[in-house]
């Protein structure tokens, strides 16, 4: 058991009192973590950019005794230029890394959680994500959480792949009667 799980997490939309370097620094930590990503300072630099993502999107974090300890982009809108589905009924999320120390202590868990909350308290019916290859224990988590993989959505960015993800969001389009079947 990580020595730090089952203390109190905090989830919630980034404030201008909380440090953004530090947020963008860990999303940039945990990538740069995976070791085996194909080498992209440019990306790296952007992935720690909180503060230019957060005049245009919904920037997350998750806090341990007042700590930032993970961080993720919310896309509500298919408009936005951070949304890679054409799929406007569908949220999805982005630029997502938790801090490597706190990593295997649920705080991703958290944080995919408050998505599909988030997506359903706004009557939305569905998640959509791209994650990468190398990206292992994303994957185990998005299957535990009971996402499901779309493959005629995957992508492939100059030879990065990108594997689809679909979160179906129960009885959300009976209740806000919106959407069409996900593909
Ligand atoms: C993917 C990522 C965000 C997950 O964050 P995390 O905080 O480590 O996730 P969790 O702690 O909720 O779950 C991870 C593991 O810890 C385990 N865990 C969670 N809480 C636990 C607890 N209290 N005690 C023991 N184990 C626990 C989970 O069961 C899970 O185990 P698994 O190996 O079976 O999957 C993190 O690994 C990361 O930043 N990765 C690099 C960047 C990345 O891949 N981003 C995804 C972009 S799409």
């Amino acid at each position: 058991m990580h020595p730090i799980a089952g203390r109190p997490l905090e989830i919630r939309r980034i404030t201008d009192h909380d440090d953004h370097e530090r947020a963008g620094r860990l999303v940039r930590a945990a990538y740069d973590a995976l070791g085996d990503l194909p080498e992209d300072d440019e990306y790296l630099d952007q992935l720690a950019d909180v503060g230019s993502r957060r005049a245009d999107a919904d920037v997350i974090v998750a806090l341990r005794d007042g700590r930032i300890v993970g961080c993720l982009t919310f896309v509500a809108r298919a408009d936005s230029d951070h949304h890679e589905f054409d799929d406007h009924d569908a949220t999805s999320f982005r630029y997502f890394g938790v801090d490597p120390a706190a990593q295997g202590s649920g705080v991703g868990v958290a944080m995919v959680q408050w998505v599909i909350d988030e997506t359903r308290r706004l009557g939305r019916p569905r998640v959509r994500i791209h994650t990468l290859r190398e990206m292992v224990a994303a994957q185990r988590l998005y299957t535990r959480l009971g996402f499901v993989r779309t493959p005629e959505l995957d992508e492939d960015w100059d030879g990065v792949e990108g594997i689809a993800y679909l979160y179906v969001v129960d009885g959300a389009e009976v209740a806000a009667g919106l959407g069409s079947p996900p593909v």
